[in-house]
């Protein structure tokens, strides 16, 4: 079983992401975003710059959303067909709630950016976490939205990133797992590599 809440154990175990567009609503109420986004933000933070915000779209400003994407799609792919349109069109428009991750990093600082954006992941992670230790599936993308300028503009500062859009919802069918990678491909008793 997945995402299984019996304990926080399994939980941990079990918790699986969904599609974002496969995901439903409702998504969680006020006071349930702002627990999960109190988790969030109870997230290791080297220098305690906090250098990352979560940007929640209201359900009243998708369309603007959608006008952004379709705006920017037309000056990143002047070739862009209506299927494309119509694919950011349904992006902006997914079920639930959607949170947009920024990473604002602070440059120039004695804490390297490399560990400031890995906080971002860990905020990015905690709040997966939070949504789905409440009830919700949650589902995180990037994609060119992430990377393109104007989108960029609508959501960050001058030297801010997107981490990625995460959607909060409830799964439409049966998630099916993913592979994990094998522990030992990924864990190893450590030795110099030099010798
Ligand atoms: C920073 C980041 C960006 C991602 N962007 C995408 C994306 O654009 N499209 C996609 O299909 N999955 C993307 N993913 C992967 C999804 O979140 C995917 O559903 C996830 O790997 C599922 O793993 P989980 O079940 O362990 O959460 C991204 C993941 C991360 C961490």
């Amino acid at each position: 079983m997945l995402n299984d809440r019996s304990s926080l154990l399994s939980l941990l175990e079990t918790r699986r992401s969904a599609k974002p567009r496969e995901l439903v609503g409702p998504g969680p109420t006020a006071a349930e975003l702002e627990r999960m986004l109190t988790i969030a933000a109870r997230t290791p933070d080297h220098g305690k710059l906090h250098p990352w915000r979560f940007i929640i779209v209201p359900d009243d400003q998708r369309d603007a959303l959608a006008a952004l994407l379709l705006d920017a799609l037309g000056q990143e792919n002047p070739e862009a067909t209506d299927a494309h349109r119509q694919k950011e069109d349904d992006f902006a428009h997914y079920a639930g709630q959607l949170v947009v991750l920024v990473s604002g990093a602070v440059p120039d600082h004695k804490i390297p950016l490399w560990e400031q954006e890995l906080s971002c992941g860990a905020a990015g992670m905690n709040l997966l976490l939070a949504a789905h230790a409440l009830g919700y599936v949650a589902g995180w993308v990037t994609g060119w939205r992430a990377y393109s300028e104007p989108v960029q503009s609508a959501f960050c500062e001058p030297g801010e990133r997107i981490g990625g859009f995460i959607f909060i919802g409830h799964a439409v069918r049966d998630l099916e797992d993913r592979p994990r990678p094998p522990l030992l491909d990924v864990v190893r008793q450590w030795t110099p590599l030099s010798e």
